[in-house]
Protein backbone atom coordinates (compact mmCIF):
# COMPACT_ATOMS: atom_id res chain seq x y z
CA UNK A 1 0.00 0.00 0.00
CA UNK A 2 1.14 3.63 -0.52
CA UNK A 3 2.60 4.85 2.58
CA UNK A 4 0.74 8.46 2.44
CA UNK A 5 -2.42 6.44 1.45
CA UNK A 6 -2.17 4.47 5.06
CA UNK A 7 -4.33 6.53 7.99
CA UNK A 8 -1.61 8.08 9.37
CA UNK A 9 -0.82 8.27 13.19
CA UNK A 10 -1.00 11.54 15.30
CA UNK A 11 1.64 13.59 14.65
CA UNK A 12 3.68 14.57 17.73
CA UNK A 13 5.89 17.41 17.19
CA UNK A 14 8.45 18.45 19.90
CA UNK A 15 10.61 21.53 19.59
CA UNK A 16 12.19 23.89 22.98
CA UNK A 17 9.68 26.59 21.49
CA UNK A 18 6.63 26.18 21.13
CA UNK A 19 3.75 29.34 19.20
CA UNK A 20 1.13 29.12 22.21
CA UNK A 21 -1.97 30.78 21.00
CA UNK A 22 -2.56 34.39 21.40
CA UNK A 23 1.10 34.81 21.68
CA UNK A 24 3.91 36.60 18.94
CA UNK A 25 6.73 33.76 18.95
CA UNK A 26 9.36 35.50 16.71
CA UNK A 27 11.38 32.26 15.43
CA UNK A 28 11.42 30.38 12.19
CA UNK A 29 10.89 27.18 13.91
CA UNK A 30 7.26 28.59 15.90
CA UNK A 31 6.22 29.90 12.52
CA UNK A 32 6.79 27.25 10.77
CA UNK A 33 5.23 24.42 12.63
CA UNK A 34 2.29 26.62 13.64
CA UNK A 35 1.30 26.38 9.84
CA UNK A 36 2.68 23.07 9.53
CA UNK A 37 0.24 21.88 12.18
CA UNK A 38 -2.81 24.33 11.32
CA UNK A 39 -4.01 21.48 8.81
CA UNK A 40 -3.15 18.55 10.23
CA UNK A 41 -3.66 18.68 13.72
CA UNK A 42 -1.81 17.13 16.23
CA UNK A 43 -0.08 17.13 19.83
CA UNK A 44 2.67 19.92 20.41
CA UNK A 45 5.13 19.68 23.36
CA UNK A 46 7.78 21.71 24.37
CA UNK A 47 8.63 24.53 27.09
CA UNK A 48 5.83 27.07 28.52
CA UNK A 49 8.05 29.82 28.04
CA UNK A 50 7.94 29.78 31.78
CA UNK A 51 10.20 29.57 34.46
CA UNK A 52 8.39 27.63 37.85
CA UNK A 53 9.99 25.16 40.51
CA UNK A 54 7.76 22.55 39.92
CA UNK A 55 7.46 22.44 35.92
CA UNK A 56 3.99 22.54 35.62
CA UNK A 57 2.44 20.52 32.86
CA UNK A 58 -0.28 23.07 30.34
CA UNK A 59 -2.75 21.51 28.52
CA UNK A 60 -4.66 23.67 26.12
CA UNK A 61 -6.36 22.97 22.67
CA UNK A 62 -7.06 25.53 19.55
CA UNK A 63 -8.76 24.47 16.92
CA UNK A 64 -6.94 21.18 15.61
CA UNK A 65 -3.87 21.59 17.67
CA UNK A 66 -3.31 20.16 21.52
CA UNK A 67 -0.43 21.82 23.03
CA UNK A 68 1.53 20.08 26.08
CA UNK A 69 3.79 22.41 27.62
CA UNK A 70 5.95 22.37 30.97
CA UNK A 71 7.99 24.74 32.95
CA UNK A 72 11.72 24.94 33.34
CA UNK A 73 13.15 25.36 36.64
CA UNK A 74 15.80 28.84 36.91
CA UNK A 75 18.86 26.59 36.54
CA UNK A 76 17.37 24.77 34.04
CA UNK A 77 16.59 27.65 32.09
CA UNK A 78 20.18 29.18 32.70
CA UNK A 79 21.82 25.64 32.13
CA UNK A 80 20.06 24.07 29.32
CA UNK A 81 18.77 26.85 27.20
CA UNK A 82 20.60 30.15 28.05
CA UNK A 83 23.63 27.75 28.51
CA UNK A 84 24.29 24.74 26.38
CA UNK A 85 21.77 25.74 23.40
CA UNK A 86 22.20 29.52 23.22
CA UNK A 87 26.04 29.89 24.15
CA UNK A 88 27.91 26.09 22.87
CA UNK A 89 25.26 25.19 20.09
CA UNK A 90 23.94 27.98 18.53
CA UNK A 91 27.36 29.84 17.95
CA UNK A 92 29.15 26.46 16.89
CA UNK A 93 26.09 26.05 14.48
CA UNK A 94 26.62 29.13 12.46
CA UNK A 95 30.18 29.10 12.20
CA UNK A 96 31.32 31.60 15.32
CA UNK A 97 33.75 29.11 17.22
CA UNK A 98 34.75 32.30 18.61
CA UNK A 99 31.66 33.09 20.63
CA UNK A 100 31.40 29.23 22.04
CA UNK A 101 31.11 28.71 25.49
CA UNK A 102 31.21 25.37 26.32
CA UNK A 103 30.48 24.73 30.38
CA UNK A 104 30.66 21.22 31.57
CA UNK A 105 27.42 22.85 34.17
CA UNK A 106 25.58 23.45 30.51
CA UNK A 107 26.37 20.19 29.11
CA UNK A 108 24.87 18.39 32.64
CA UNK A 109 21.72 20.86 32.37
CA UNK A 110 21.38 20.02 28.66
CA UNK A 111 21.18 16.53 29.36
CA UNK A 112 18.66 16.75 32.31
CA UNK A 113 16.39 18.46 30.39
CA UNK A 114 16.49 16.56 27.61
CA UNK A 115 15.80 13.92 29.95
CA UNK A 116 13.21 15.73 31.56
CA UNK A 117 11.20 15.99 27.78
CA UNK A 118 11.79 12.64 27.53
CA UNK A 119 10.27 11.46 31.02
CA UNK A 120 7.01 13.58 30.51
CA UNK A 121 6.32 13.38 27.55
CA UNK A 122 6.85 9.34 26.86
CA UNK A 123 3.41 9.70 29.16
CA UNK A 124 1.41 11.27 26.38
CA UNK A 125 2.30 8.94 23.93
CA UNK A 126 0.78 6.41 21.72
CA UNK A 127 1.23 3.35 20.29
CA UNK A 128 0.91 4.72 16.46
CA UNK A 129 2.05 8.33 17.08
CA UNK A 130 4.47 9.22 14.85
CA UNK A 131 7.47 11.57 16.73
CA UNK A 132 8.93 15.01 15.20
CA UNK A 133 11.24 16.42 16.82
CA UNK A 134 12.92 19.64 16.15
CA UNK A 135 16.13 21.36 16.52
CA UNK A 136 19.81 21.71 18.36
CA UNK A 137 17.94 21.99 21.27
CA UNK A 138 17.09 18.34 21.62
CA UNK A 139 19.45 16.21 19.70
CA UNK A 140 19.63 13.53 22.47
CA UNK A 141 15.50 13.04 22.76
CA UNK A 142 15.07 9.95 20.46
CA UNK A 143 17.56 8.34 22.33
CA UNK A 144 16.65 9.12 25.56
CA UNK A 145 12.84 7.99 24.15
CA UNK A 146 14.44 4.54 22.75
CA UNK A 147 15.95 4.11 26.56
CA UNK A 148 12.37 4.39 27.90
CA UNK A 149 11.11 1.73 25.57
CA UNK A 150 9.50 4.08 22.93
CA UNK A 151 9.30 2.42 19.37
CA UNK A 152 7.60 4.91 17.31
CA UNK A 153 9.27 6.23 14.29
CA UNK A 154 11.34 9.70 15.24
CA UNK A 155 12.02 11.84 12.95
CA UNK A 156 14.50 14.92 13.63
CA UNK A 157 14.90 18.39 11.53
CA UNK A 158 17.81 20.60 12.57
CA UNK A 159 16.57 24.28 11.76
CA UNK A 160 20.00 25.50 11.70
CA UNK A 161 23.02 25.31 9.11
CA UNK A 162 25.12 22.23 9.66
CA UNK A 163 28.69 23.41 10.06
CA UNK A 164 31.72 21.54 8.59
CA UNK A 165 32.70 18.52 10.75
CA UNK A 166 36.12 20.28 11.12
CA UNK A 167 34.33 22.68 13.43
CA UNK A 168 31.73 20.28 15.16
CA UNK A 169 34.88 18.32 16.14
CA UNK A 170 35.94 21.40 18.20
CA UNK A 171 32.64 20.30 21.06
CA UNK A 172 34.07 18.89 23.68
CA UNK A 173 32.08 15.41 23.75
CA UNK A 174 30.81 15.72 20.11
CA UNK A 175 30.61 12.17 19.22
CA UNK A 176 28.89 11.39 22.43
CA UNK A 177 26.26 13.92 21.80
CA UNK A 178 26.10 13.71 17.75
CA UNK A 179 26.17 9.90 17.56
CA UNK A 180 22.85 9.91 19.17
CA UNK A 181 21.32 11.57 15.86
CA UNK A 182 21.37 7.94 15.03
CA UNK A 183 18.61 7.11 16.97
CA UNK A 184 16.23 9.24 15.22
CA UNK A 185 14.53 7.04 11.80
CA UNK A 186 15.13 10.24 9.73
CA UNK A 187 16.94 13.62 9.60
CA UNK A 188 15.77 16.25 8.07
CA UNK A 189 18.32 19.55 7.09
CA UNK A 190 17.94 22.50 4.77
CA UNK A 191 20.20 22.15 2.26
CA UNK A 192 22.30 20.19 0.26
CA UNK A 193 25.89 21.14 1.83
CA UNK A 194 23.85 20.90 5.26
CA UNK A 195 23.69 17.34 4.19
CA UNK A 196 27.12 16.79 3.11
CA UNK A 197 28.57 18.05 5.85
CA UNK A 198 26.70 15.58 8.50
CA UNK A 199 27.58 12.59 6.05
CA UNK A 200 31.04 13.98 6.11
CA UNK A 201 31.10 14.07 10.04
CA UNK A 202 29.74 10.60 10.22
CA UNK A 203 31.78 8.83 7.61
CA UNK A 204 35.16 10.56 8.31
CA UNK A 205 35.32 11.68 12.18
CA UNK A 206 33.66 9.17 13.94
CA UNK A 207 34.18 5.77 12.28
CA UNK A 208 30.39 5.72 10.55
CA UNK A 209 29.70 3.88 7.30
CA UNK A 210 27.44 4.56 4.35
CA UNK A 211 24.75 1.38 3.20
CA UNK A 212 23.30 0.41 0.47
CA UNK A 213 19.79 2.29 0.25
CA UNK A 214 21.71 5.82 1.14
CA UNK A 215 21.15 4.96 5.12
CA UNK A 216 24.32 6.08 7.41
CA UNK A 217 25.54 3.58 9.93
CA UNK A 218 26.80 5.30 12.90
CA UNK A 219 29.43 3.28 14.65
CA UNK A 220 26.95 2.41 17.98
CA UNK A 221 25.48 -0.22 15.25
CA UNK A 222 22.22 2.19 14.42
CA UNK A 223 21.65 2.93 11.14
CA UNK A 224 19.23 6.54 9.77
CA UNK A 225 18.63 8.34 6.44
CA UNK A 226 19.63 11.91 6.31
CA UNK A 227 18.05 13.97 3.50
CA UNK A 228 17.27 17.32 2.17
CA UNK A 229 13.78 19.02 3.05
CA UNK A 230 14.10 22.76 2.55
CA UNK A 231 11.78 24.53 5.35
CA UNK A 232 9.03 26.92 3.51
CA UNK A 233 6.01 29.05 4.07
CA UNK A 234 2.27 28.90 3.60
CA UNK A 235 2.55 30.78 0.56
CA UNK A 236 -0.82 31.42 -0.75
CA UNK A 237 -2.06 32.05 3.21
CA UNK A 238 0.82 35.08 3.24
CA UNK A 239 0.14 36.79 -0.40
CA UNK A 240 -3.40 36.65 1.21
CA UNK A 241 -2.05 38.51 4.26
CA UNK A 242 -0.36 40.60 2.34
CA UNK A 243 -3.04 41.67 0.21
CA UNK A 244 -5.98 41.94 3.16
CA UNK A 245 -3.07 44.26 5.55
CA UNK A 246 -3.70 47.03 2.52
CA UNK A 247 -6.51 48.28 4.59
CA UNK A 248 -4.65 48.32 7.93
CA UNK A 249 -4.29 51.19 10.26
CA UNK A 250 -0.48 50.68 10.53
CA UNK A 251 -0.06 50.37 6.67
CA UNK A 252 -1.70 53.62 5.99
CA UNK A 253 0.45 55.33 8.85
CA UNK A 254 3.57 53.79 7.46
CA UNK A 255 2.66 54.68 3.83
CA UNK A 256 1.65 58.29 4.64
CA UNK A 257 5.19 58.71 6.85
CA UNK A 258 6.98 57.79 4.19
CA UNK A 259 5.93 60.45 1.71
CA UNK A 260 6.59 58.88 -1.33
CA UNK A 261 10.03 57.45 -0.58
CA UNK A 262 11.39 54.04 -1.28
CA UNK A 263 11.34 51.61 1.87
CA UNK A 264 14.00 49.23 2.55
CA UNK A 265 13.17 46.66 5.00
CA UNK A 266 15.13 44.38 7.57
CA UNK A 267 12.75 41.99 9.57
CA UNK A 268 15.48 39.85 12.11
CA UNK A 269 15.30 38.27 15.57
CA UNK A 270 18.01 40.76 17.03
CA UNK A 271 21.11 37.83 16.73
CA UNK A 272 24.27 38.13 15.45
CA UNK A 273 24.04 35.46 12.81
CA UNK A 274 21.46 37.44 11.69
CA UNK A 275 24.72 40.23 9.82
CA UNK A 276 22.99 43.64 11.16
CA UNK A 277 25.92 45.02 11.87
CA UNK A 278 27.60 44.45 8.18
CA UNK A 279 23.94 45.34 7.16
CA UNK A 280 23.91 48.86 8.69
CA UNK A 281 27.14 49.37 7.51
CA UNK A 282 26.47 48.88 3.83
CA UNK A 283 23.86 51.32 4.03
CA UNK A 284 26.03 54.14 5.37
CA UNK A 285 28.27 52.84 2.70
CA UNK A 286 25.59 53.93 -0.05
CA UNK A 287 24.42 56.78 2.01
CA UNK A 288 27.94 58.08 1.69
CA UNK A 289 28.48 57.25 -2.19
CA UNK A 290 25.24 58.43 -3.45
CA UNK A 291 24.11 61.93 -2.19
CA UNK A 292 21.39 61.83 -4.28
CA UNK A 293 19.70 58.80 -2.62
CA UNK A 294 19.21 60.84 0.65
CA UNK A 295 15.82 62.12 1.66
CA UNK A 296 14.30 59.53 -1.11
CA UNK A 297 15.01 56.29 0.73
CA UNK A 298 14.33 55.09 4.59
CA UNK A 299 15.55 51.84 5.99
CA UNK A 300 13.32 50.61 8.39
CA UNK A 301 14.98 47.29 10.44
CA UNK A 302 12.88 45.31 13.07
CA UNK A 303 14.92 43.48 15.22
CA UNK A 304 13.06 42.10 18.51
CA UNK A 305 15.39 41.65 20.92
CA UNK A 306 16.01 37.92 21.76
CA UNK A 307 18.02 35.62 23.89
CA UNK A 308 18.42 38.31 26.41
CA UNK A 309 19.59 36.16 28.99
CA UNK A 310 22.61 35.72 26.73
CA UNK A 311 25.33 38.00 27.01
CA UNK A 312 26.39 38.11 23.50
CA UNK A 313 22.95 38.84 23.11
CA UNK A 314 22.79 42.47 24.89
CA UNK A 315 26.32 42.95 23.76
CA UNK A 316 25.11 42.90 19.78
CA UNK A 317 21.80 45.14 20.70
CA UNK A 318 24.34 47.78 22.72
CA UNK A 319 26.38 47.53 19.20
CA UNK A 320 23.53 48.37 16.90
CA UNK A 321 21.84 50.98 19.37
CA UNK A 322 25.05 52.46 18.42
CA UNK A 323 25.43 52.48 14.58
CA UNK A 324 21.87 53.36 14.34
CA UNK A 325 22.77 56.44 16.13
CA UNK A 326 26.09 56.81 14.70
CA UNK A 327 24.33 56.32 11.51
CA UNK A 328 21.20 58.49 11.71
CA UNK A 329 23.48 61.50 13.69
CA UNK A 330 25.96 61.46 10.03
CA UNK A 331 23.10 61.87 7.74
CA UNK A 332 19.53 62.59 8.76
CA UNK A 333 18.26 65.70 8.02
CA UNK A 334 15.27 67.50 9.99
CA UNK A 335 12.63 65.95 7.72
CA UNK A 336 14.49 62.82 7.10
CA UNK A 337 15.73 60.00 9.79
CA UNK A 338 17.74 57.35 7.47
CA UNK A 339 17.07 54.06 9.21
CA UNK A 340 14.20 53.81 11.73
CA UNK A 341 15.17 51.01 13.92
CA UNK A 342 12.38 49.13 16.09
CA UNK A 343 13.37 46.87 18.59
CA UNK A 344 9.64 45.57 18.68
CA UNK A 345 8.23 42.35 17.58
CA UNK A 346 4.81 42.12 15.19
CA UNK A 347 2.35 39.87 14.40
CA UNK A 348 3.06 38.27 11.43
CA UNK A 349 0.15 39.54 9.86
CA UNK A 350 0.65 43.12 10.21
CA UNK A 351 4.07 42.37 8.87
CA UNK A 352 3.33 40.76 5.17
CA UNK A 353 1.74 44.29 4.80
CA UNK A 354 5.20 46.07 6.11
CA UNK A 355 7.24 43.97 3.20
CA UNK A 356 4.60 44.26 0.54
CA UNK A 357 5.21 48.11 1.13
CA UNK A 358 9.16 47.86 0.84
CA UNK A 359 10.84 48.28 -2.71
CA UNK A 360 13.98 46.56 -1.30
CA UNK A 361 14.13 43.41 1.29
CA UNK A 362 17.51 42.72 2.69
CA UNK A 363 18.27 39.57 4.03
CA UNK A 364 21.68 39.74 5.04
CA UNK A 365 22.60 36.71 7.75
CA UNK A 366 26.37 35.60 7.96
CA UNK A 367 24.51 32.04 8.27
CA UNK A 368 21.26 31.16 8.43
CA UNK A 369 19.87 27.98 8.22
CA UNK A 370 16.64 28.74 6.05
CA UNK A 371 15.26 32.28 6.59
CA UNK A 372 11.60 31.93 6.28
CA UNK A 373 11.75 36.01 6.24
CA UNK A 374 13.41 36.18 2.93
CA UNK A 375 10.23 33.76 1.24
CA UNK A 376 7.48 35.69 3.28
CA UNK A 377 9.19 38.86 1.81
CA UNK A 378 8.48 37.66 -1.94
CA UNK A 379 5.17 36.01 -0.97
CA UNK A 380 4.00 39.32 0.03
CA UNK A 381 4.75 41.55 -2.93
CA UNK A 382 2.04 42.79 -5.09
CA UNK A 383 2.69 40.76 -8.52
CA UNK A 384 1.78 44.17 -10.75
CA UNK A 385 4.58 45.65 -8.73
CA UNK A 386 6.98 43.45 -6.69
CA UNK A 387 10.29 44.69 -4.50
CA UNK A 388 13.19 43.14 -4.88
CA UNK A 389 14.81 40.87 -2.44
CA UNK A 390 18.91 41.03 -1.38
CA UNK A 391 19.76 38.34 -0.22
CA UNK A 392 22.82 36.93 1.54
CA UNK A 393 24.44 33.70 -0.22
CA UNK A 394 25.03 32.29 3.66
CA UNK A 395 21.14 32.07 4.36
CA UNK A 396 19.60 28.16 3.19
CA UNK A 397 17.17 30.37 1.27
CA UNK A 398 19.59 31.36 -1.42
CA UNK A 399 20.20 27.53 -2.68
CA UNK A 400 16.15 28.18 -3.94
CA UNK A 401 15.84 31.90 -4.62
CA UNK A 402 18.11 31.98 -7.30
CA UNK A 403 16.34 35.61 -8.61
CA UNK A 404 17.35 37.19 -5.58
CA UNK A 405 20.32 39.70 -5.88
CA UNK A 406 22.76 38.02 -4.13
CA UNK A 407 25.69 38.90 -1.87
CA UNK A 408 27.97 38.20 0.39
CA UNK A 409 26.92 39.89 4.12
CA UNK A 410 30.90 40.91 4.80
CA UNK A 411 31.09 42.64 1.40
CA UNK A 412 29.63 46.01 2.33
CA UNK A 413 30.53 47.08 -1.16
CA UNK A 414 28.92 44.55 -2.68
CA UNK A 415 26.19 44.81 -0.63
CA UNK A 416 25.67 48.33 -1.47
CA UNK A 417 26.23 48.12 -5.11
CA UNK A 418 22.89 45.54 -4.76
CA UNK A 419 21.08 48.22 -2.67
CA UNK A 420 21.18 50.84 -5.34
CA UNK A 421 20.51 48.04 -8.45
CA UNK A 422 17.79 46.80 -6.69
CA UNK A 423 16.31 50.47 -6.03
CA UNK A 424 16.54 51.41 -10.05
CA UNK A 425 15.99 48.07 -11.43
CA UNK A 426 13.16 48.32 -14.18
CA UNK A 427 9.92 46.90 -13.64
CA UNK A 428 9.89 44.26 -16.06
CA UNK A 429 13.36 43.04 -14.62
CA UNK A 430 11.47 42.69 -11.19
CA UNK A 431 8.98 40.95 -12.21
CA UNK A 432 10.64 38.73 -13.87
CA UNK A 433 12.79 38.15 -10.69
CA UNK A 434 9.74 37.94 -8.67
CA UNK A 435 8.03 35.04 -11.14
CA UNK A 436 11.33 33.09 -10.71
CA UNK A 437 10.85 33.52 -6.70
CA UNK A 438 7.42 32.93 -6.32
CA UNK A 439 7.14 29.51 -8.64
CA UNK A 440 9.39 27.74 -6.52
CA UNK A 441 7.60 29.16 -3.20
CA UNK A 442 4.16 28.18 -4.91
CA UNK A 443 5.40 24.15 -5.86
CA UNK A 444 7.32 24.23 -2.56
CA UNK A 445 5.19 25.38 0.24
CA UNK A 446 5.07 24.71 4.35
CA UNK A 447 2.19 21.33 2.92
CA UNK A 448 4.54 19.89 0.66
CA UNK A 449 7.77 20.52 3.49
CA UNK A 450 5.86 18.94 5.82
CA UNK A 451 3.92 15.52 3.71
CA UNK A 452 7.54 15.35 2.40
CA UNK A 453 9.34 14.89 5.33
CA UNK A 454 6.49 12.68 7.05
CA UNK A 455 5.90 10.54 3.74
CA UNK A 456 9.71 9.83 3.39
CA UNK A 457 9.74 9.04 7.82
CA UNK A 458 6.63 6.82 7.56
CA UNK A 459 8.57 4.99 4.22
CA UNK A 460 11.71 4.35 6.52
CA UNK A 461 12.33 0.89 7.53
CA UNK A 462 10.25 0.20 10.85
CA UNK A 463 12.46 1.04 13.98
CA UNK A 464 11.51 -3.02 15.20
CA UNK A 465 13.39 -4.27 12.75
CA UNK A 466 16.86 -1.96 13.26
CA UNK A 467 19.01 -3.26 15.90
CA UNK A 468 18.95 -1.21 19.20
CA UNK A 469 22.49 -0.40 20.72
CA UNK A 470 22.66 -2.18 24.29
CA UNK A 471 22.68 0.93 25.65
CA UNK A 472 22.15 4.50 23.57
CA UNK A 473 25.20 6.79 23.44
CA UNK A 474 23.18 9.65 24.88
CA UNK A 475 23.77 7.21 28.56
CA UNK A 476 27.41 6.87 27.53
CA UNK A 477 28.55 10.86 27.83
CA UNK A 478 30.94 10.94 30.52
CA UNK A 479 30.73 14.37 32.10
CA UNK A 480 34.89 14.74 33.12
CA UNK A 481 35.57 15.43 36.73
CA UNK A 482 35.10 18.56 37.93
CA UNK A 483 38.75 20.15 38.96
CA UNK A 484 39.28 21.97 42.07
CA UNK A 485 38.75 25.78 41.23
CA UNK A 486 38.78 25.15 37.91
CA UNK A 487 37.48 28.59 35.76
CA UNK A 488 35.06 27.22 33.02
CA UNK A 489 36.58 26.36 29.72
CA UNK A 490 36.09 27.63 26.49
CA UNK A 491 36.70 26.06 22.96
N1 LIG B 1 8.59 37.29 13.05
C1 LIG B 1 7.41 37.73 13.59
N2 LIG B 1 7.38 38.97 14.19
C2 LIG B 1 8.50 39.76 14.27
C3 LIG B 1 9.71 39.30 13.72
C4 LIG B 1 9.72 38.05 13.11
O1 LIG B 1 6.38 37.04 13.52
O2 LIG B 1 8.40 40.86 14.83
C5 LIG B 1 8.62 35.98 12.38
C6 LIG B 1 8.91 36.12 10.89
O3 LIG B 1 7.73 36.49 10.20
C7 LIG B 1 9.43 34.73 10.55
C8 LIG B 1 10.14 34.32 11.82
O4 LIG B 1 9.69 35.19 12.86
O5 LIG B 1 8.36 33.85 10.31
C9 LIG B 1 11.65 34.43 11.69
O6 LIG B 1 12.09 33.30 11.02
P1 LIG B 1 13.48 33.23 10.25
O7 LIG B 1 13.57 31.88 9.65
O8 LIG B 1 13.61 34.35 9.29
O9 LIG B 1 14.60 33.47 11.37
P2 LIG B 1 14.84 32.87 12.84
O10 LIG B 1 14.34 33.91 13.78
O11 LIG B 1 14.11 31.59 12.93
O12 LIG B 1 16.31 32.72 12.97
C1 LIG C 1 15.80 29.85 15.50
C2 LIG C 1 15.93 28.47 16.08
C3 LIG C 1 14.64 28.05 16.75
C4 LIG C 1 14.21 29.09 17.77
C5 LIG C 1 14.15 30.48 17.11
C6 LIG C 1 13.81 31.58 18.10
O1 LIG C 1 14.88 29.80 14.50
O2 LIG C 1 16.31 27.57 15.05
O3 LIG C 1 14.80 26.81 17.40
O4 LIG C 1 12.95 28.78 18.31
O5 LIG C 1 15.40 30.78 16.52
O6 LIG C 1 14.70 31.53 19.20
P1 LIG C 1 14.20 31.27 20.70
O7 LIG C 1 15.47 31.07 21.46
O8 LIG C 1 13.44 32.50 21.09
O9 LIG C 1 13.31 30.06 20.69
Amino acid sequence: MNQSARKPGRLVVVSNRVAQPKQTSTGGLASAMQAALQERGGLWFGWSGKISANGELHRLSAGPIDYATIDLSRADHDDFYAGFANRTLWPLLHYRPDLVDYQRKHLEGYLRVNALFADRLVKLLRPTDILWVHDYHLIPLAAMLRQRGVKNRIGFFLHTPMPAAALLIALPQHRQLLETLASYDLIGLHTARDLRALEDYFLHEIGGAMRPGGRLRAANGRSFRAGVFPISIDTALVAKAARCAETYEEIGQLRKSLEGRALLIGVDRLDYSKGLAQRFLAYAHLLERAPALHRRITFLQIAPPSRGAVPEYRQIRRELERMAGHINGMYAAPDWVPIRYVNQSFPHSLLTGYYRHARVGLVTPLRDGMNLVAKEYVASQNPKDPGVLVLSRFAGAASELEDALLVNPADTAEVADALERALKMPLRERRRRWRGMMDVLESRDITAWRNDFLDALTAAPAPASIAEPASPAASQITLPKKPPDGPPSHC
